[in-house]
């Protein structure tokens, strides 16, 4: 036997080994984890290609802000391989893929707005000449432009009141009143950067002129539907010529949701002109130079509070760095608006967000939505509130936790029902001795000169639900084939989050077959239409729900088929173990579904779901954005070189909410995927621009993203399970959603290391004015800022 049959036979055993398994809530594998590692896994560019196919790049805008004063495209077009050249004159649509504002287009026309902005498309026989070609874009004789004033910064933008959309601003309470009365006022300024999405797999599409004038996009999205609609108005087509499948992405994290678009539309327009099958794939750098990332913000902020640190009045600004367009950050910025609080409660606060427009790529969905940005500068005013006090973050946290039955209604008016936070952080206290393990940090800084250890607690409470409410909806497709075997088709995307595998267990057990009866197909806009993105962590509630829905159909006709049969009532008969049981009779599920056909049954169903409750005012920013929120609190402790500014996360220890996990192995990936990726974004990953506005980190040689060596070596990580659990409103088997809400976590990675520089300078009174990220560069200039804040008579008597 060669290996690869070997291989196979073994794959088919480690099959078999879990068959016996109830596959709801079943540590089950990935459903594809085989075919990731073995490469047989098909992503967009792997489909194989059809006779014919040619292939895009994009040309690229060389200044941040300016007029394209003429085009003189002679010599890309006459470049060895080159087939055509596409400008926004050849689009017969729509030049125009944003998702909310129509502020995007696909070709830039007479003005450019970033550097790396598209302005026209090359098509060529290979990739490598499309390519070359393409970077003919930088020439002076190819695109001559007159430049204009670029606005390359939050600061400069927020001066200038340039804003993509109007400022969000929400109020409650009298804020002013409650800051002028508190006992204790702080007022501060932080800076967190952006995250490039970082995607293993980049933006790619692929387009086939259909017969009657038809198109079949395949594309790496999130957003099937949104990808068919797009494409559909820049061809001026009705959308059911357009068809849109992706059967996996290899990482979307938010950055495929709208920003798929563009690639979409240059390889589907591509393939009209060229009556010829298109492929459109960015090499990682023209990626990074075109598509948007996770907004950087800047806040302002102020608190008033008492002895014990509880916040008795809190106002926060929060400009967000939109880049050109709209594009999401609406969203983002409500997102943010409502994650302000995170674990606390706020009783007069006044909250604003600004969607700064500047001259660069336009920032986008990542992980978290706008939440981290919102949560992370209350954690940083706690950390400064308790520093000021002269007392342990941690209480002041406490202190501000939300209640139960009082201190529980959110700032945009939804209460929390299902709190779970403090019986949460009690078990995690335990779990990893947190009281002890801080005490002998302290006791090791005090002999230690040079190495200094932090550590931090902090809490995550996460909305779930998109909070533009008609958007939570989805719908599925089940057919049950005459021997027995399950094809599932839903709305939703696999990404690598295990939503194939979650939905493929929802549908086997409500059939109560094994897993490998059931199988999922690719996400496919002629199959279920009008599907929302996979996003805001809801993928698997939703989808989970309409794909049971479609298999509740069916069982119930195949319960009233059996109840027909073999008499006794249709509730009664009961389907599990790859059995249907019906008046002490016991019938194989294929037999059944065979017996069934024979007697025209329906054996296939659509399904579908939408959140209920969910309601938003966008105007006063309350409602109720969040069907439920899910909890999670994480420890983390590091160990500073404030010589070099490096540093090392030492242990962190994890506990997070999935409530009744549909699959733990699957929830606890992306527990722990989600906090080594907001570690990174909060202290090796920099985004970089130069006075130009071109961004210089463009590649991973400059943009650092965590490896697997960054990883602990201590790393506790657990799903919290508690009665309470069973609390929270009905969603699918009563999970909860997991995709999002730990990239919270690593706040007390962040702020650990705060801790750890201002253990360098026990002297100072203030928290350490570390930014993020918490780059080397800015540890030490972290550490330069505190000991000049010292009193100078200390400063005299240091070494
Ligand atoms: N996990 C992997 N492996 N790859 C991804 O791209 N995206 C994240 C998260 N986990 C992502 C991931 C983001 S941004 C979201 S919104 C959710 O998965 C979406 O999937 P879900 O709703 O099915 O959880
Ligand atoms: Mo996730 S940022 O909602 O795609």
């Amino acid at each position: 036997m060669n290996d690869q049959a070997e291989a196979l036979v073994m794959r088919q055993e480690h099959r078999d080994e879990h068959a016996h398994e109830r596959a709801l809530g079943a540590p089950l594998p990935h459903e594809s984890a085989d075919a990731h590692v073995s490469g047989e896994a098909r992503y967009t560019d792997d489909i194989p290609e059809l006779h014919g196919t040619v292939h895009a790049a994009l040309g690229l805008a060389r200044h941040a802000h300016a007029r394209i004063v003429a085009l003189d495209l002679e010599r890309v077009r006459s470049s060895p391989g080159v087939l055509a050249v596409l400008t926004a004159a050849d689009i017969p649509g729509e030049n125009d893929c944003g998702p909310v504002v129509h502020d995007d287009p696909v070709l830039a026309s007479d003005v450019v707005q970033y550097l790396g902005q598209p302005v026209f498309a090359v098509i060529a026989t290979s990739h490598e000449l499309a390519r070359r070609a393409a970077a003919l874009a930088a020439s002076e004789d190819v695109v001559r432009y007159e430049p204009l004033e670029p606005v390359l910064s939050i600061e400069e933008a927020r001066k200038r009141q340039h804003y993509v959309l109007p400022p969000l601003r929400l109020v409650r309470g009298a804020p002013d009143a409650a800051l002028a009365a508190a006992p204790h006022r702080l007022a501060g300024t932080f800076a967190v950067g952006g995250q490039e999405q970082f995607y293993l797999e980049g933006q790619v599409a692929y387009a086939l002129p259909q017969e009657q004038t038809g198109m079949l996009v395949y594309s790496s999205t999130q957003h099937p539907s949104e990808m068919q609609q797009v494409v559909a108005h820049l061809l001026g087509w009705p959308a059911h010529r357009v068809s849109c499948e992706c059967r996996r992405m290899g990482g979307g994290f938010g950055g495929k949701e709208s920003q798929s678009a563009l690639f979409a539309c240059v390889a589907a327009l591509a393939a009209h002109k060229l009556q010829r099958p298109v492929k459109l794939r960015a090499d990682r750098d023209d990626d990074f130079m075109i598509t948007g990332k996770r907004h950087d913000a800047l806040y302002t902020y102020e608190a008033g509070y008492d002895d014990e640190g509880r916040l008795l009045g809190a106002r926060v600004e929060i400009a967000l760095r939109a880049g050109y367009s709209a594009d999401l950050s609406g969203a983002v910025a409500t997102r943010a608006v409502c994650h302000f609080d995170n674990a606390y409660y706020l009783s007069d606060v006044e909250i604003v967000a600004l969607c700064c427009k500047t001259n660069t790529q336009s920032n986008t969905a990542f992980r978290g939505f706008g939440g981290p940005q919102g949560a992370l500068v209350m954690e940083v005013m706690l950390d400064e509130i308790a520093r000021s006090l002269g007392r342990d973050p941690l209480d002041v946290r406490l202190a501000n936790y939300y209640g139960i039955g009082e201190r529980d209604v959110t700032p945009y008016g939804q209460r929390v029902e299902d709190n779970v936070l403090a019986p949460l952080t009690d078990d995690l206290l335990a779990s990893s001795r947190y009281h002890e393990r801080r005490a002998a940090i302290a006791a090791y800084n005090r002999v230690s000169p040079v190495l200094k250890r932090g550590m931090a607690l902090t809490p995550v409470k996460f909305g779930i639900s998109f909070n533009v409410p008609h958007l939570n909806q989805a719908g599925a497709l089940v057919h049950v084939y005459r021997d027995g075997s399950v094809l599932v088709n839903h709305g939703g995307t696999e990404m690598g989050q295990g939503l194939n595998t979650k939905v493929a267990q929802v549908v086997a057990g409500t059939l109560g077959l094994p897993l490998e009866r059931v199988r999922v197909s690719a996400a496919d806009t002629s199959k279920v239409a009008n599907t929302s993105a996979t996003a805001a962590s809801t993928g698997s509630d939703l989808n989970g729900l309409a794909a049971e829905d479609a298999a509740l159909t069916i069982r119930a006709r195949l319960a009233a088929f059996a109840a027909a049969q073999y008499g006794g009532a249709p509730e009664n008969v009961a389907f599990e173990d790859g059995l249907v049981r019906a008046n002490a009779k016991a019938i194989a599920f294929a037999e059944f579904v065979e017996l069934a056909y024979m007697k025209r049954v329906q054996l296939w169903s659509d399904g579908f779901y939408a959140t209920p409750k969910v309601h938003w005012d966008a105007r006063t920013l309350t409602g109720r954005p969040f069907y439920y929120f899910a909890y999670g609190a994480a420890v983390s402790e590091v160990v500073v070189d404030t010589l070099t500014g490096e540093w090392k996360l030492v242990r962190a220890d994890v506990l997070h909410d999935a409530g009744q996990s549909i699959n733990p192995a699957i929830d606890l990936g992306q527990v722990e995927g989600g906090f080594i990726q907001g570690m990174g974004w909060l202290t090796t990953e920099e985004l970089w621009w130069n006075r130009d506005g071109r961004l210089m980190t463009h590649a991973p040689s400059t943009y650092k993203i965590p490896a697997v060596s960054d990883t602990p070596e201590a790393f506790n990580v657990r799903l919290y399970r508690n009665g309470a659990n069973d609390n929270v409103e009905p969603t699918v088997f009563r999970s909860k959603a997991v995709g999002e809400p730990p990239l919270l976590l690593p706040f007390s990675a962040f702020l650990a290391i705060r801790d750890a520089v201002g253990a360098a300078v026990p002297e100072a009174r203030e928290a350490a004015p570390l930014r993020a990220p918490a780059t080397p560069e800015a540890i030490l200039d972290a550490l330069d800022a505190l000991r000049a804040s010292e009193p100078a008579a200390l400063r005299t008597l240091q070494p």
